[in-house]
């Protein structure tokens, strides 16, 4: 790997001051597109997705775009030379000679960073099995941030597959490196937050934390609930997923012990884990979250690749 070259594997490889920048940089961009469109012109992005996505993938392109740049890649490995058994590692120094940026998903951890070994240009995890998920973090942070006008002193309740749920695991590692925070997790017992992240992250930032099965008894003291899917593609057991699959269902009853200011956050994609009639409630936040997600990967973009604008 190129020292000189900065890449994003974990959204520790940023510091708290970095984030805060690139949020400043994200809010900058919302305010004034057009000082942005023609900022990464005759740049390249490469988005790689050996695991299926709809909105990552979609959202680096579109901030690609938006920034005036190209975009190149594959949605589905079965389309690529992965196929015929090269490995990854081979194809992402073949695609490093062609662009300027690389974004890749895949449903191996730690594969963004082993593949980036032999490559030149700055990758980016777009998530990595049931590991990480940093660009994802990086809108969520926006998203509290716009939503409370804050990213200190909130009570934050995570819901769902905390055990595979990449997703849960960059933003605990990040907001634990801001102050006051407080988590609630919120699963049945066998998916549980990993070991890792509690002997790790929590005991280290001495961040208090609470582990519960029953979202109702909880959800009252919440700022933030931030609900994930329980991912069929992540079990080996379709009996432990399909017993465990609707454990949580967010509806308008249980909200109604929610504060009025509550903010509801999923990554997305849904299954059944928020009832669509959440929609409406205007403490649903979570397709917000989508836009949120495109800013930060555009000040990402340019951070990465090194260009400033006055
Ligand atoms: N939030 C998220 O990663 O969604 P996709 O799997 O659709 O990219």
């Amino acid at each position: 790997m190129n020292d000189n070259i900065r890449s994003l594997f974990d959204i520790s490889d940023l510091s708290v001051e970095e984030i805060n920048q690139l949020i400043s940089l994200a809010e900058n961009i919302m305010e004034n597109p057009d000082k942005y469109r023609n900022a990464c012109a005759n740049k390249r992005l490469a988005t790689l997705f050996f695991e299926p996505s709809t909105r990552t993938r979609l959202s680096f392109e579109a901030a690609m775009l938006d920034l005036g740049g190209n975009v190149i890649g594959f949605a589905d490995a079965s389309s690529s030379s992965t196929q015929k058994g090269e490995t990854v590692t081979d194809t992402i120094h073949v695609v490093g000679n062609l662009v300027d940026i690389i974004a890749m998903r895949h449903p191996k951890e730690g594969a963004p960073l082993a593949a980036a070994r032999k490559t030149v240009v700055p990758i980016i995890n777009a998530g990595d099995g049931g590991h990480n998920h940093p660009t994802q973090t990086l809108g969520d942070l926006l998203t509290i941030e716009k939503e409370t006008g804050r990213l200190e002193n909130l009570t934050i309740g995570f819901c769902g597959d905390l055990t595979f749920g990449r997703t849960i695991h960059s933003l605990v590692n990040a907001l634990s490196r801001y102050k006051g925070m407080n988590f609630v997790f919120i699963s049945p017992d066998e998916l549980k937050i990993p070991d890792y992240l509690k002997e790790g992250t929590l005991k280290k930032h001495k961040i208090p934390y609470m582990e519960t099965n029953r979202i109702e008894s909880v959800i009252m003291n919440l700022d933030i609930l931030y609900m994930t899917r329980v991912q069929k593609e992540r079990f080996f057991n379709e009996a432990d997923y399909l017993r465990l699959r609707d454990y949580y269902i967010l509806n308008l009853k249980k909200l109604e012990f929610a504060k009025k200011d509550l903010v509801i956050m999923h990554p997305l994609p849904r299954v059944n884990e928020i009832a669509v009639e959440v929609d409406d409630d205007p403490r649903a936040k979570y397709f917000d979250q989508v836009k949120c997600g495109k800013y930060m990967r555009m000040a990402l973009i340019l951070k990465l690749l090194n260009i400033e604008m006055d």
